[in-house]
Formats: C-alpha cells, structure tokens, sequence
C-alpha cells in the first residue's frame, strides 16, 4: 500500500469512527451519561413515618438515607454513605453517633466526622414539614435514575 492511499484511508477512518461517536452520543446519550436528578418524598406525617421508631432508613435509587428525630423534636436526614469510601453508616441510638464498620469512621449526631478516616460530614438531606398535614417531605439531589 502506497504511502500515501494509507493516510487517505487513515483520514476517511477517522471521520467515519468520529462521526460515528457523535451520532451514537446524539442518539443514546444515557450511554456516555449518567442522568441525575433530584427527587421529592413525602413520607407522611411524623406518626406514620416512626411510629414507636427513633428512626428509619428509606431507599430512593441508588442511595439510602437515614431519617431520625434529633434530640430537639426536629425530624433530619442524612445519606447514609460515609464519606470515607462510601460505604453504609448506621445510627447508634444510645451513642447519638453515626457508626462506619468499615474502617472505623465515627460521626456525631449532625453527621460530623469525629473519629476514624473521614473527612467530610455526612451529606445531609433537605428536611421540610408540611404545615398544613403534618407530612415529612424529604428533598433528595443527586438521585440517579
Ligand atoms: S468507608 Fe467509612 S470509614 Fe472508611
């Protein structure tokens, strides 16, 4: 093959894969992409969500959250990933604290790290109640679809 048919054929790969890439993004974008958004949850009211509880944990997609009532009444949620590695906290009740089997990772009622690995608080959710019904509504960002 001459020199120079090889960089004409060269040349002519190149756009058709190029186009190629572009027409398949264009047309299935999921692929190349994962979709996020945000989610909405009303629960219910406080009554319905505890009921004898002092806390739940609610799966939306791929995320897990807790939900608790702090030590004020106030009803708060957190995701449940440690912002160490990412994997699951659980919520000690007796020690107010949220637990990292992992590696150790403790985090304090608000989702401070305070022993262990991690760094960062744990993310928490958006928490608003309903004046009119009562109902818990959580505001969840981030959920893949
Ligand atoms: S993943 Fe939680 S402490 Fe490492």
């Amino acid at each position: 093959m001459k020199r120079r048919v090889f960089f004409e054929q060269l040349i002519k790969f190149s756009a058709i894969s190029g186009m190629s890439l572009l027409t398949l993004f264009g047309l299935f974008p999921s692929i190349f992409t994962t979709k996020k958004t945000s989610a909405k949850l009303v629960l219910g009211t406080e009554e319905d969500v505890f009921n004898q509880a002092t806390h739940i944990t609610k799966q939306i997609n791929d995320r897990t959250l807790i939900i608790k009532k702090s030590t004020d009444g106030a009803v708060e949620a957190f995701d449940a990933s440690c912002t160490h590695a990412g994997c699951p906290v659980r919520w000690n009740e007796a020690d107010q604290t949220f637990l990292c089997k992992c590696h150790g990772g403790i985090f304090d009622y608000q989702g401070i790290p305070v022993a262990g690995p991690p760094k960062k608080p744990l993310q928490k959710i958006h928490v608003q109640k309903r004046e009119s019904s009562g109902e818990i509504i959580l505001y969840v960002m981030d959920v893949s679809a």
